[in-house]
């Protein structure tokens, strides 16, 4: 169902103190606050039982960033989906560019991700979006067209359902250069449109579109007050536990 989602993306920091502090802090903060948001967050692997230990007790959900390519079995240092799903992980991001660009995940790699993670119970948080170049090139759309169709639209109308997508500009992420409210709102609503064409309108209108990139809280509110961007994937801000509230409180 649409709802509107705040994901923090630890991606690769912190040490197991910081990350206990950081996690029990995002937890004792949100039981302050009233909000219909969806709240989850991200640890790296090594803290996902804290981090899901803690969102059971609290109104946030515990999701991983990454998930194997294959079902159990010899493939030393990966983790599956089955492994997610019997911790009661709900969630867990894919496609993310950095996998894309550093460990050459291709669309069709991502699409067995997304369909092993349904098949276990757990909604991926699917990341699309082009580099700089593509952009200047007016290749944007083309590029993020061919991503959703390549790796999403194997799926029925209710398994899309479950699939969380953000739409993470590489350009932006990590650099302070975050998209204006209306590059996010053009391709947001860019993506629903596909959505419609492929599942009609009843399903698009029900599945959360995400933005990520250099998302704070000075920019969240700007971005999150248009129609098609349900919520944002934070990097950097969803490190420090008052940034992650405030961009939560954004909407
Ligand atoms: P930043 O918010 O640090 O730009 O990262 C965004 C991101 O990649 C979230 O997945």
């Amino acid at each position: 169902m649409r709802r509107n989602i705040v994901a923090g993306n630890w991606k690769m920091n912190l040490g197991f103190e910081q990350a206990d502090d950081l996690v029990n802090l995002i937890a004792e903060k949100l039981d302050e606050v009233e909000t219909e948001t969806i709240v989850i967050v991200c640890p790296p692997y090594p803290y996902l039982e804290l981090t899901s230990d803690l969102a059971s007790e609290s109104n946030f959900y515990a999701g991983a960033q990454n998930v194997a390519s294959f079902d159990n079995g010899a493939y030393t240092g990966e983790v599956s989906a089955q492994m997610l799903a019997s911790m009661n992980i709900e969630y867990c991001i894919v496609g993310h560019s950095e996998r894309r660009k550093y460990f050459n995940e291709s669309n069709q790699d991502i699409a067995t991700k997304v369909n092993l993670l349904l098949k276990n119970g757990i909604r991926p948080i699917f990341c699309c979006g082009e580099v700089l170049e593509e952009r200047d090139a007016d290749k944007h759309f083309d590029i993020v067209k061919n991503q959703v169709i390549e790796s999403l639209f194997s799926l029925t109308g209710e398994e899309i359902l479950d699939v969380v997508i953000a739409y993470e500009p590489v350009w932006a992420i990590g650099t302070g250069k975050t998209a204006t409210g209306a590059q996010a709102q053009e391709m947001h609503a860019y993506i629903r449109s596909l959505l419609t064409e492929k599942y009609g309108k009843e399903v698009s209108d029900e599945i959360s579109i995400l933005y990520g990139g250099s998302c704070n809280p000075k920019n969240a509110k700007e971005l999150f007050a248009n129609k098609d961007v349900d919520g944002g994937l934070i990097g950097g801000a969803a490190l420090n536990a008052d940034d992650f509230l405030a961009i939560i409180a954004s909407f």
